[in-house]
């Protein structure tokens, strides 16, 4: 791979930055908490985690209705996160320890107190107008279609007073959409991506990428609407033109690249937005995993399936949480434990091999590489429309009462698990969910099978889902027992050609197994809720 695809074998780390590390003591995490806490990230050493990119979810001025998904200047940072001299700072520092920066750019709408909403508003006639999507009531004085915003439920439609036009906003009546088939909007946008390309970030995280366009007719959306349906606003075709616009202006500048957010969940059109011909996406969001139940067969299918339907060329890549969905360690949990005990961290860390050992570019969420669990955030402390505050509570980094996130109250509660599960606590320990998370990443850096070599499933007994990666001939068998069960698996067939009976175990997710030994692959045994990594014999020896 060329340093142009770094982000091909690169591990990426989402940060949602009021919530990693507060440096003024305001209760909200800030760029500076950020910089100050890249050697966690990557200090060049096994000691550290050792991801190689951030994504960096949005930190642009906003009123914070979507918590700075509704932006109200592309081009500033906004004053709780601190200054765009602190965003330099933290790039260069970043780039110092080898670990890229990409920033979040939301294209589809803007904050309804951004100054172009404001124009626009304010007459028919201003210049400002067609930047947004305005239409006519309907006959009957409602909504001009039957579109609905994905949150809050109800109409996409508000209607503005003062000039007795509906406008468009496919989320909150805070965040009207833009009108991508306004030329200006699209050259206006260019630019805001070439101010932040020639600031030196590495790429971009698209928010909606699927969404910018709709039926220029405004016509209704089928009803029922259903996963399958056609949809009218959404999915648009002309939406790849502005995907093949941005690549070509990435690729202009060398080795910059995006990962769009493409909430669609037919994998096939996932699927088309890495171009016909390559030209789009570097990498389209694969979210398949985050709607799996933990059942074996389930996560084997969901890879399998989106191996095969990605074009030629195209790169595929994994996530087990992110800013808007329970996080991965309290979604596995049993429910018999309220989400609080050992099967969740177990099956956090069968996951984690997962999604570090697959092939295709991993993207690991703040926290999840200390089993953070979701916080308990009571009714009274709840802050986002969509109920998302949960996996959005504060990092844990230290016991204590701010959890080493901050000297002030936490803008979101902190865990109720912070004083035993944080960074502190695990960082000299291998056996915790951060050692496992550094050995995996680590071990990755140096292995041509898992950085880049073929996948291939295995047929295996119910309960364990095991595939192999092969590179310069040598092949890896990763092997993941979904069940609390210890499990038995005939591998010795596991490479192709040559039966194998033995295998030399390089990773487990079971802190007590030894590891850098020979071991049995007739049947290979697997503890309850363990992975392993076993390097079979190359081919010929
Ligand atoms: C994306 C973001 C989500 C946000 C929405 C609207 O789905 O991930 O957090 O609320 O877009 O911008």
């Amino acid at each position: 791979m060329s340093d142009r695809e770094w982000w091909k074998s690169a591990v990426f780390y989402q940060i949602y930055p009021r919530s990693y590390a507060d440096s003024n003591g305001d209760g909200v995490g800030d760029l500076p908490g950020i910089t100050a806490h890249l050697d966690h990230l990557n200090d060049g050493t096994p000691h550290s985690l050792g991801v190689d990119a951030i994504w960096i979810s949005p930190f642009y001025r906003s009123p914070m209705a979507d918590f700075g998904y509704d932006v109200a200047d592309y081009r500033d940072v906004d004053p709780v996160f601190g200054t765009l001299a602190d965003f330099d700072r933290l790039l260069a520092a970043a780039h110092e320890h080898d670990i890229r920066v990409i920033v979040d750019f939301v294209p589809n709408h803007s904050s309804d107190r951004h100054p172009w909403f404001v124009e626009s508003r304010s007459s028919r006639t201003n210049p400002r107008r067609d930047w947004y999507v305005w239409a006519d009531p309907a006959p009957d004085g409602g909504p001009p279609n039957n579109w609905q915003s994905r949150f809050p439920i109800g109409s996409a439609w508000t209607l503005d007073g003062t000039t007795g036009q509906y406008y468009l906003h496919s989320f909150l009546a805070e965040q009207p959409d833009l009108n991508w088939w306004n030329p200006e909007v699209r050259a206006e946008m260019e630019a805001t991506l070439r101010f932040w390309l020639d600031r030196g970030v590495d790429g971009f995280r698209i928010d909606v990428a699927h969404m910018m366009l709709q039926d220029p007719d405004l016509r209704d959306n089928p009803e029922p609407l259903t996963i399958e349906s056609r949809r009218m606003d959404e999915d648009w075709p002309e939406v790849h033109e502005i995907h093949r616009s941005w690549r070509r202006l990435l690729d202009s500048y060398g080795d910059r690249m995006a990962v769009g957010e493409v909430w669609i969940l037919v994998p096939e059109r996932v699927a088309r937005y890495y171009g016909e011909a390559n030209d789009e996406l570097h990498l389209a969001f694969n979210f398949s995993f985050l709607r799996q139940p933990w059942v074996a067969s389930a996560f084997r299918e969901a890879t399998d399936q989106f191996e095969s339907l990605l074009p030629v060329g195209a790169w595929p890549d994994y996530t087990l949480s992110n800013h808007d969905v329970h996080r991965a360690r309290s979604r596995y949990d049993s429910t018999a434990d309220g989400g609080r005990g050992p099967a969740g961290l177990a099956r956090a860390r069968v996951a984690a091999m997962m999604l570090l050992t697959l092939r295709g570019t991993p993207f690991i969420y703040f926290g999840e590489e200390i089993g953070q669990a979701d916080a308990e955030v009571p009714p009274e402390r709840a802050l986002d429309v969509e109920g998302r505050d949960p996996e959005r509570a504060p990092m844990q980094w230290a016991p204590g009462a701010g959890a080493g996130f901050t000297t002030g109250d936490p803008w979101l509660p902190i865990g109720s698990e912070a004083d035993r599960v944080n960074v502190a606590a695990q960082r000299d320990d291998p056996a915790s969910m951060l050692g496992l998370y550094r050995r995996l990443i680590w071990y990755r850096k140096g292995s041509a099978p898992l950085l880049r070599g073929s996948y291939r499933s295995l047929d295996a007994p119910e309960g364990v889902f095991a595939f192999v990666r092969e590179a310069d001939g040598e092949s890896l068998l990763v092997a993941l027992n979904f069940t609390d069960a210890a499990a038995r698996f005939d591998a010795d067939g596991a490479s192709d050609g040559a039966v194998e009976r033995r295998g030399h175990v390089e990773l487990s997710t079971d802190a007590v197994r030894h590891t850098d030994v020979e071991v049995s692959l007739a049947p290979l045994i697997l503890g309850p809720n363990e992975g392993v990594v076993v390097r079979l014999a190359q081919a010929g020896t």
